[in-house]
């Protein structure tokens, strides 16, 4: 392994980055270099050039046509969330009327959670993982709560073996099988936020449908990460925020997906609003809805034009890059990224906690370093002009992004993490 900078550099002269030139790079805090290697794409993508002209086209046209925009206009606004269908279903593998974009993603998560879960006494629990992100977890027992049961009792917290960092998918299918019968739903994250993981997510939804369990998806750190395959999988459902590898800007609009099986059942059990009627009745103002049998059933409100701008921009990178490509790409950077972390952790206490087996991960590696580690990673920003992301207690995540990552920023993250372990 050469883990030179000159041998960075002629990687990047032999395998060019996609779409590095379509992203606003950051100016550098520290270091040698102007601009900062930028690895917490995890957790807010950079900012696509096209963004603003995206933008600027809603603004546009709201100060010159006023009300006449929802209706008139290249881009009518009250249609405006379903312009993203087709490209946001081949981000995650679905058919446009299966996806819709709303709202923000524990809302979305909510919003699935009351069409999927459906107790009953002998069936009630809800499946996540132990280290599900808190919003996860607070959203399944408040469901819990509203259904009247005890959220210390019908939650099902799955933890990895003593002694292991991540879940085993068997592990995960031996609780199906085993305790199928009292579980409802199951809400995993697809890659967890906190280890990288990427699930079998195939073979979970599978032994879980088996099971009868309707089981469901925190995608937000697998949409536009990993290649997802939610119809012919046969997902319930899965939501997912934009704001993280689909570089969509802070707390930007999420999405959700709902499997065709359910789409034209009428009596699904759903919160609904009036964005939820068929377009064509819309404005009928009747007071029982007229739904469509599409995932748009699940949209509540007034399409938020400006808040889904900068997908429509973002998703068009997504589609001259393709997920093939993209997916073969962050291989080759992690690969690259995990090879000059071994070579440190031989000379250093960090442990790289992320399965290395390229099926079990995304982009995202999370090294555990035993130290306070927000203090570390403002130190590789500060001193070096690398930007990780840290999560408590003592993981730190770096995340080469397939579409602007370069090997030599890979280079400098890890020649950062040596020079801070090394002082
Ligand atoms: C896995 C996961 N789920 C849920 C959320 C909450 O998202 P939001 O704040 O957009 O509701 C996040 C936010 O980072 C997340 O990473």
């Amino acid at each position: 392994m050469d883990n030179t900078e000159r041998h960075a550099h002629e990687l990047d002269a032999a395998y060019p980055s996609p779409a590095r030139s379509q992203f606003m790079q950051l100016p550098a805090a520290g270091g040698a270099y102007p601009l900062a290697a930028y690895f917490a794409g995890n957790s807010l993508g950079l900012q696509p050039v096209t963004t603003a002209t995206a933008v600027n086209e809603v603004l546009g046209a709201w100060s010159q046509r006023g009300v006449h925009g929802h209706f008139t206009g290249e881009h009518p606004w009250m249609y405006y969330h379903e312009y993203v269908n087709e490209a946001l279903g081949r981000v995650v593998g679905a058919k446009p009327e299966e996806v819709s974009v709303m709202n923000t993603l524990t809302v979305n998560l909510h919003l699935m959670l009351a069409s999927f879960y459906r107790p009953t006494a002998q069936r009630h629990k809800i499946v996540i993982e132990d280290y599900a992100f808190p919003s996860d977890s607070y959203a399944v027992r408040s469901h819990a709560r509203l259904r009247g049961y005890d959220p210390d009792e019908a939650i099902m917290r799955l933890r990895p073996r003593a002694g292991e960092n991540v879940l085993r998918t068997e592990d995960v299918i031996e609780v199906i099988e085993q305790q199928g019968a009292s579980i409802a739903t199951m809400m995993l994250g697809g890659v967890n936020y906190l280890t990288g993981e990427w699930m079998d997510m195939a073979a979970i939804t599978a032994a879980a449908r088996k099971a009868q369990i309707f089981v469901g998806w925190d995608l937000a750190h697998a949409a536009g990460n990993v290649p997802l395959s939610l119809h012919d999988w046969d997902v319930d459902f899965a939501a997912w925020c934009t704001y993280k590898y689909l570089n969509s800007g802070p707390g930007a609009i999420a999405a959700a997906f709902v499997h065709e099986r359910h789409l034209a059942d009428r009596d699904i059990q759903r919160l609904e609003g009036w964005y939820g009627n068929r377009a064509e009745t819309r404005f009928g103002m009747n007071p029982i809805i007229d739904t469509p049998s599409t995932a748009e059933a699940w949209v509540l409100s007034t399409s938020p034009t400006l808040a889904i701008a900068p997908i429509r921009a973002s998703l068009e990178i997504f589609d001259s890059v393709g997920m093939p490509a993209l997916r073969q790409r962050s291989l080759q950077l992690t690969d690259y990224l995990i090879s000059l972390l071994d070579e440190l952790a031989t000379r250093a206490p960090l442990e790289i906690v992320t399965p290395r087996e390229a099926a079990r991960r995304g982009s995202q590696l999370s090294i555990r370093i035993n130290t306070d580690v927000a203090e570390f990673a403002k130190r590789m920003d500060e001193n070096w002009g690398v930007i990780p992301d840290d999560r408590k207690p003592n993981i730190i995540r770096m995340a080469p992004i397939p579409l602007y990552t370069s090997f030599h920023d890979c280079w400098r993250g890890a020649d950062a993490v040596a020079r801070e372990l090394h002082g």
